[in-house]
């Protein structure tokens, strides 16, 4: 009689942005713990500093709770991963010391996870999708991707910001504290009339800053949520436009939406409309994974482990320009 599989336990912290965050998952993706605190402000945006020492202060308290959470003691945890790249300086920096103080104080390797394949790969796996289109929207990103020849390949990409944080430097303007993203979500289908707003693609890339810029001009000239429900939706239809085109070249039959912006009402109804023309199977990334976490984090960290990789503590520096398709796919 051979022995049952043992499963591995993944610890994992997400730290890149606003979002303190700790997930245990085991080898079969089954959650045991997802705590995670959201830094947020009444009014104005995300400050580096204020982000690290978010961090810093929330971190022992959601390790512990995810403990209790999942019933493991530390013997049962197999390796502990983080959240390495892309992301902001101060906040990576907290994270990357916590997990590799962990590592060392608990005697467990540590993986380096890339934040935007964590996403991709949460995605993949909550929607049971084989071989999708990912359409990765969020504050700091905003990446139409597809998996080919040993990498997660982006096809289009904006150019300047994320659409999450189009929404939420608009939002600021309008005097809605971070993040602003859900507030627009709501104001969009209270809007009635489209306002002209500038419309930017070139090529299968978009552009985001001539948008923000023409809809700041026209606050207090036009009612807000006309204003808010146009910008929503020429963003939203720059993105399904080279979306549309990256499946009309790929043959891919599934799209997943994923990151922070995949929650947006409006843009599942957009792409909805266009899956529906295309005869492509739509997958929206369930909340609670979509928006930045720890699960994201431990369930890439169980896919690197097992094909092999780790990092050692001397490679635990983060970086905060690491691009998606610099990313060696090393598990499918
Ligand atoms: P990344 O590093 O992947 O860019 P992130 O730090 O932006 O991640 P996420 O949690 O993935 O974090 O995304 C947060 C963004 O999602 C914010 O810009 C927020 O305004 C936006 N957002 C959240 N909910 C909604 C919603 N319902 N509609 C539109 N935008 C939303
Ligand atoms: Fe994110």
């Amino acid at each position: 009689m051979t022995a049952p599989r043992k499963k591995i336990v993944c610890l994992g912290l997400e730290g890149t942005a606003h979002t303190s965050g700790v997930g245990i998952v085991d080898s079969d993706c089954l959650i045991l713990a997802n705590e995670k605190h959201t830094f947020t402000t009444e009014e104005g945006g995300l400050i580096p500093r204020e982000l690290a020492d978010h961090h810093l202060e929330k971190f022992p308290g959601l390790i512990e709770n995810a403990l209790k959470k999942s019933k493991k003691e530390w013997k049962a945890i197999d390796c502990i991963a983080f959240s390495q790249e892309p992301g902001i300086g101060a906040p990576l920096t907290v994270t990357a010391t916590a997990a590799r103080t962990l590592a060392l104080l608990h005697n467990k390797p540590l993986v380096g996870v890339n934040h935007c394949v964590a996403h991709i790969e949460i995605g993949k796996k909550m929607c049971s999708c084989k071989d999708p289109l990912v359409l990765y929207v969020s504050g700091g990103n905003s990446q139409i991707i597809g998996y080919e020849s040993g990498r997660y390949r982006v096809y289009g990409e904006t150019l300047d910001t994320g659409v999450g944080n189009l929404l939420d430097t608009f939002g600021r303007s309008l005097g809605i504290g971070f993040p602003a993203g859900p507030v627009i979500d709501k104001m969009y289908f209270e809007g009635k009339e489209y306002i002209d707003l500038p419309y930017s693609v070139k090529g299968m890339d978009l552009a985001f800053s001539g948008l923000l810029t023409a809809a700041k001009l026209k606050i207090e000239k036009v009612k807000k949520e006309d204003l808010a429900y146009s910008l929503m939706h020429t963003a939203f239809a720059m993105l399904l436009e080279v979306t549309e085109r990256a499946l009309a070249h790929t043959g891919k039959k599934e799209l997943l939406i994923t990151g922070g912006v995949a929650a947006s009402k409006a843009l599942q109804k957009m792409a909805s409309e266009m899956c529906k023309e295309r005869e492509v199977k739509l997958y929206i990334c369930p909340q609670e994974v979509a928006q930045d976490n720890g699960v994201m984090v431990s369930w890439l960290g169980i896919l690197m482990y097992k094909s092999g990789v780790t990092t050692t503590i001397e490679e635990s520096k983060p970086n905060q320009r690491f691009r998606t398709d610099q990313q060696e796919v090393t598990w499918l």
